[in-house]
């Protein structure tokens, strides 16, 4: 059911990780007080939300009675591996989608002439109403596909730097029947997820065949990144810079020895120095939840298990009392 390639993937709540996370007063509605899931599920590419409180973080709630919110009309139709992430100016929450619905292509389609654009939406402040989608072409007709994307904020530059994972063809390979190269990471910059600097090779010099790359900030010129590492041993690994986004970056391991992709990443709000990590189980029933204190391979299964079952490749974001008190007027919604 997987592609030669292994998949799509990838996510992250990352962008959230990089702000300072203030343990004030849980009273205050502006502090962190929840947790806000985007994921897809396999044979709905369509994007669900749900909440967890913040003194549960692995127990979630499905939001509009389980169905999904996000559901785009342009495009292939189908929207997976989204990435939910809140504008720098806490203005909206912003969610990416790969553009990519396989049940109305094949894999080896949809690695060579896939959507080469990725699905937007932008939410009102709180994170209860959400616009219509934005496709927005991110590669030139040589790559083969445009997969989960992610972005974080680039305090370097004072903009968001949007990553994402393509397949190159020559450019005589038009139909693109022949040999590919990749599948590499790109990114670009932009203010306005509308328009984008031109598309560049994340560490052209030293990154394998990776796909689905979610990055937290750790602080300064820290950062952590998980890759599906789709060629070589087709597991989840784990980098980290200490020179910054673009810096270079060292290969600590494997976290969880098993075959798996989509890595989604979060930290706690009551115990900031617990992450959670969840990889996608793709060939059997999605989502599962690792954790860490101190980002050492292997990884601890959670204590308590990620539920619901069946969410595949998305990401997971810290909303204040104002967004999560607003959202649950959601868990009931229908
Ligand atoms: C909440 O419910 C409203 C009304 O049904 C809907 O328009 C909105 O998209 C929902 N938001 C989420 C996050 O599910």
């Amino acid at each position: 059911m997987v592609p030669k390639f292994g998949v799509i993937g990838a996510v992250l709540a990352s962008g959230i990780l990089a702000h300072a996370l203030p343990q004030g007063n849980p009273s205050d509605p502006s502090q962190p007080a929840g947790y806000l899931f985007a994921a897809f599920k396999g044979d709905e590419p369509q994007v669900f939300f749900l909440t967890a409180p913040a003194d549960s973080p692995t127990t979630f709630q499905a939001l509009n009675g389980g169905r999904a919110t996000l559901i785009p009309t342009t495009g292939t139709g189908g929207a997976r591996d989204p990435f939910i992430f809140r504008a720098q100016d806490q203005s909206r929450y912003i969610v990416l989608a790969t553009d990519l619905d396989i049940g109305k292509t094949n894999w080896a389609d949809a690695q060579t002439t896939g959507s080469r654009s990725i699905y937007v939406w932008e939410s009102s402040a709180d994170g209860v109403s959400w616009s219509a989608e934005r496709l927005v072409e991110l590669m030139p007709p040589t790559a083969g596909y445009v997969w989960a994307p992610s972005a974080i904020w680039d305090v370097e530059r004072s903009q968001y730097a949007l990553f994402w994972s393509s397949v190159l063809f020559d450019a005589s390979d038009a139909a693109h029947t022949g040999p590919s190269t990749g599948p590499f990471i790109f990114y670009s910059h932009t203010s306005d997820f509308a328009t984008f600097t031109p598309p560049q090779r994340w560490n052209p010099d030293s990154t394998p065949t990776v796909i689905d790359q979610e990055i937290q900030h750790l602080g300064g010129s820290s950062y952590l990144r998980y890759l599906s590492d789709t060629q070589e041993v087709r597991r989840v690994v784990l980098e980290r810079s200490d020179t910054g986004l673009f810096g270079a970056w060292t290969r600590i391991g494997v976290p969880v020895d098993r075959v798996r992709e989509g890595p989604a990443a979060y930290r706690d709000i009551l115990d900031p120095g617990k992450y959670y990590l969840l990889e996608d189980d793709y060939g059997g029933e999605g989502y599962e939840c690792y954790s860490t204190g101190d980002f050492e391979v292997p990884y601890a299964p959670c204590e308590v298990g990620l539920t619901p079952a069946g969410l595949r490749h998305g990401a997971v974001v810290q909303v204040d009392g104002v967004s999560y008190a607003a959202l649950q007027g959601n868990v009931t919604a229908y």
